[in-house]
């Protein structure tokens, strides 16, 4: 009994203190690659829905679900690439991401909401009320890179 539980608790151990240390051992270079290729997911699956809501492609609710749950993953996947080791590394991040650290992480918080909205109201919600939820990421989305963001 104790000898098949005891790999067990090791392989908890090891993944636990892996988890801990991960971000700190990846070079400052991937981690902005890593977190770069997040945002430019999100803009895959988010600039097609606000071009529906541009009018510039026709509207299509299935889209709608699809990418906004694809959304519900990606919204959380940049902000553990802005480590305090990536400080220094070139990227289109302003310095205000790792000294107004309070704020960046209310802009992550808005943004990963208002997703979880659009995700809620995209399955069967009416087409004003799932385009007005598209507009209201697109101004977290915006709100964060006015910030945080070099302007482009
Ligand atoms: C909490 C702040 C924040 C939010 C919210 C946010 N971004 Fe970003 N975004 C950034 C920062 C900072 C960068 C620059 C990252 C870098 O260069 O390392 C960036 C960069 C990007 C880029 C350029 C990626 C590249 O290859 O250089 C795209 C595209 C992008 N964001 C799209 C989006 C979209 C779409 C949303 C909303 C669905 C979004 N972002 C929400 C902060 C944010």
């Amino acid at each position: 009994m104790y000898k098949r539980l005891f790999p067990i608790a090791l392989a908890v151990t090891v993944g636990g203190g892996y988890s801990l240390t991960a971000f700190s051992q990846v070079k400052p270079q991937t981690l902005v690659k890593q977190r770069q290729a997040a945002m430019t997911l999100q803009g895959k699956y988010f600039y097609p829905l606000l071009n529906m809501v541009r009018g510039r492609i026709p509207y299509d609710a299935n889209a709608a679900v699809r990418n906004a749950a694809y959304l519900d993953a990606l919204s959380k996947m940049p902000w553990d690439g802005f480590a305090p080791n990536t400080k220094d590394a070139k990227s289109g991040a302003l310095p205000a991401v790792y000294t107004d650290t309070v704020k960046f992480k209310e802009n992550q918080d808005r943004l990963q909401s208002e997703v979880a909205k659009l995700v809620a109201v995209s399955k069967g919600g009416s087409e004003p009320a799932i385009k007005a939820q598209i507009e209201a990421v697109d101004k977290a989305c915006g709100s964060c890179h006015e910030t945080f963001r070099e302007r482009q």
